[in-house]
């Protein structure tokens, strides 16, 4: 089993001490006079300001995707024809059965074998080289506009002096033709190695990844999916520009994707919503106080604002670090965040505001998963560097190999790291009473659309290519 040490020296926790209170930025913005109330206040003079209520125009193509590129994405989404060695589809780390993630802190790509915490890290040849860096995020709600970067690092984005229109870590290879950011995503999961594509030579695809040539790589899954008539009939319906097989592409294929995920996991039906359409009675008064210290005092809305309770802003709030890291620091076991996409020194350790809709549902919590506890989440933003202190890496959940449990706690386990960490937060603690936090905690769960409780239906019965589905 995994052989956790002591977290914390002396010296960190001096550190910590000297560091906290010190940092600069959103509590003082915070500190505003409250905002005249809406038609939403709890009868009181000044009250919370809460966003508008979600429409149908928020989201793509008024929240009406064409059907027919629809069910063909469904199929495209959980079918393991889209990896290198045909053995993990999208839906392996988003599925329907564990809330549009993986149920994991952070994620076993292709090689893995089984769905949510039952995966294990597969056996011989074919194992897992390394987890996956980063936790599978929540797929709810992608497909309104106001998603305009994609990835805890925004790498992808929403960019109109781009030839292809958005900015991505393709660059001019990324091709024109997609629909939108949330489709444009798709183009990347079957790159990588470790997600999707496969290791070294073992197929077409990893052998292109290998190469670095993604166009190629794009056009052998194209290959793949007009060589099979079910498809090919599918892509011919949904699309009025593809008429024979060989118009088939990738992008098509993306594009039929991203329909799919915003039209099935679209969750703007929560007590929370009903509650800004007018029905007062949609949450209960726990809840209501849970909103007000939420969109007031608790100081959550400062960066979890506006309809899906994120600013689409990058943030340093000293998340503890696990897993292999994405290369960063001496060690190559850090994640530097939004310093990735940038190369400023500036954005380290900062990461994209989560949407807090559905948030019940899609933990581990966390850019890796850290915390498996919503409370324990929660209680980490109300203070964070104490949080950080007291972090029980027992809880991370990470299918466990000898070999890669061994550098999991890398980071943790050195002080010079997570003081960096501790410096670059910027999220100061505020305190509330146990009744209080009863009431956030309350407040949250009513950010659930009760739709989304149960999505199994989402699951197709069988994919066209006939590959297994249950692992
Ligand atoms: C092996 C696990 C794995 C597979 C397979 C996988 N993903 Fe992901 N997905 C992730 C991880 C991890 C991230 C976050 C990566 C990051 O932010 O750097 C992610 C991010 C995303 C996001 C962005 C979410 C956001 O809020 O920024 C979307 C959308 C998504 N994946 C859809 C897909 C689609 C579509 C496929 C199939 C083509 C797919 N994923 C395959 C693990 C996976
Ligand atoms: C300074 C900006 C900021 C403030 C203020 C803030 N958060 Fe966050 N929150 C973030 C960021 C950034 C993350 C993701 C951090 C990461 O993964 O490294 C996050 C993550 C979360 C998550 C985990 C979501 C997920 O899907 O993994 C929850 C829950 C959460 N915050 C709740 C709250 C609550 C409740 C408050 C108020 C007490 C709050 N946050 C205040 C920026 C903020």
């Amino acid at each position: 089993m995994l052989n956790p040490r002591p977290l914390f020296s002396v010296a960190i926790v001096l550190c910590l001490l000297a560091t906290a209170g010190s940092t600069p930025g959103w509590a003082q913005r915070n500190n505003n006079p409250p905002q005249q109330a809406g038609d939403h206040s709890e009868g009181a003079a000044w009250g919370p300001r809460l966003p508008k209520p979600v429409t149908d125009r928020d989201y793509y193509d008024n929240g009406r995707p064409d059907p027919l590129k629809v069910e063909l994405g469904r199929l495209l989404f959980f079918d393991k024809l889209l990896s290198g060695n045909r053995n993990t589809s999208c839906a392996t780390c988003h599925h329907s059965l564990t809330d549009t993630g993986d149920g994991l802190s952070l994620p076993v790509g292709e090689g893995g074998r089984g769905l949510g915490m039952s995966r294990d890290t597969g056996s011989g040849e074919d194992a897992i080289h390394a987890r996956v860096p980063r936790n599978a995020p929540p797929v709810f709600n992608l497909g309104a506009r106001e998603f305009y970067r994609m990835f805890y690092d925004g790498r992808l984005e929403v960019d109109p002096s781009q030839p292809s229109g958005f900015r991505n870590p393709a660059g001019d290879d990324f091709p024109v033709g997609l629909d939108n950011v949330l489709a444009a995503q798709a183009m990347f999961p079957v790159t990588s190695h470790e997600e999707m594509a496969g290791q070294g030579d073992e197929n077409e695809i990893s052998q292109a990844a290998a190469a670095g040539d993604l166009p190629l790589l794009w056009e052998r899954l194209a290959i793949r999916l007009r060589a099979n008539e079910t498809y090919v009939d599918l892509f011919i319906q949904a699309f009025p520009d593809i008429n024979i097989a060989g118009d088939i592409t990738y992008v098509h294929a993306a594009n039929a994707i991203g329909a799919f995920e915003a039209s099935a996991w679209r969750a703007d039906r929560s007590p929370f919503d009903r509650f800004l359409r007018g029905d007062r009675q949609a949450m209960s008064v726990k809840a209501r106080r849970g909103m007000n210290l939420f969109y007031g005092r608790a100081g959550c809305a400062e960066c979890h604002s506006g309809p899906f309770q994120t600013d689409q802003d990058f943030h340093a709030v000293c998340m503890p670090q696990i897993g292999p890291g994405k290369g960063d620091g001496v060690n190559g076991h850090e994640d530097f965040g939004r310093e990735q996409a940038t190369g400023d020194e500036a954005d380290r350790f900062k990461f994209r505001t989560p949407t807090l809709r559905n948030v019940a549902l899609t933990g581990p919590w966390g850019h890796v998963g850290a915390f498996n506890d919503l409370r324990d989440m929660v209680m980490h933003q109300l203070d964070t560097v104490a949080s950080m202190q007291r972090y029980d890496r027992y809880q991370a959940v990470l299918p466990y190999r000898e070999d890669l449990a061994e550098i999991d706690f890398e980071v943790l386990n050195d002080p010079d790291l997570v003081a960096d960490i501790v410096e670059a937060n910027e999220l100061d603690p505020r305190r509330l009473s146990q009744k209080e936090i009863e009431q956030l905690m309350d407040f949250i769960y009513a950010l659930t659309d009760p739709n989304s409780m149960d999505i199994r239906s989402d699951t197709p019965m069988a994919v066209p290519s006939g590959l297994p589905m249950a692992d």
